[in-house]
């Protein structure tokens, strides 16, 4: 089980490479890449089933704060909330506005609270 767990924190910080590293690389050209709506999905699905097994583990080392985790939902479903539709306005010609800014952003809000919290 800790292989299966440390593979998908493995997976959990390449979603999130994904997505800051995507925001910060495309910055200028103002456009939701592909990159950042499958990384923000990524976050979603490899956070829920790491809280899913770190529930499941009853030693210190896989101890939920359920307020933390709470927060960081919110936040995550924020930063795919604005790459889905972001992307989704980029691909009918639409302008984007704020939306690029808001999922790259709230991602390192969320990695700010993942460290520091
Ligand atoms: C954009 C969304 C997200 C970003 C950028 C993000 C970022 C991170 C980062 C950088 C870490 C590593 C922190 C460390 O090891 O000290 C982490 C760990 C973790 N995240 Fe997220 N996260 C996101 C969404 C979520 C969601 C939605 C959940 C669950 C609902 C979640 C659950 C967890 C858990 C359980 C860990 C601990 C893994 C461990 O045992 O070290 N994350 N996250």
């Amino acid at each position: 089980m800790d292989l299966v767990y440390n593979i998908l924190v493995a997976l959990h910080l390449l979603g999130m490479a994904a997505v800051v590293g995507g925001w910060i690389a495309v910055r200028s050209g103002r456009t939701v890449i592909a990159p950042i709506v499958w990384g923000a999905r990524a976050q979603l699905v490899t956070g829920l089933l790491l809280v899913g097994i770190a529930s499941a583990i009853t030693d210190d080392d896989h101890t939920v704060d359920n307020t933390k985790i709470a927060v960081k939902l919110v936040i995550a479903l924020g930063v795919l909330a604005a790459a889905e539709i972001g992307a989704a306005r980029g691909r009918k010609g639409r302008d984007t506005g704020p939306l690029l800014d808001v999922a790259g952003g709230a991602a390192v809000a969320n990695v700010l609270v993942a460290a520091l919290w």
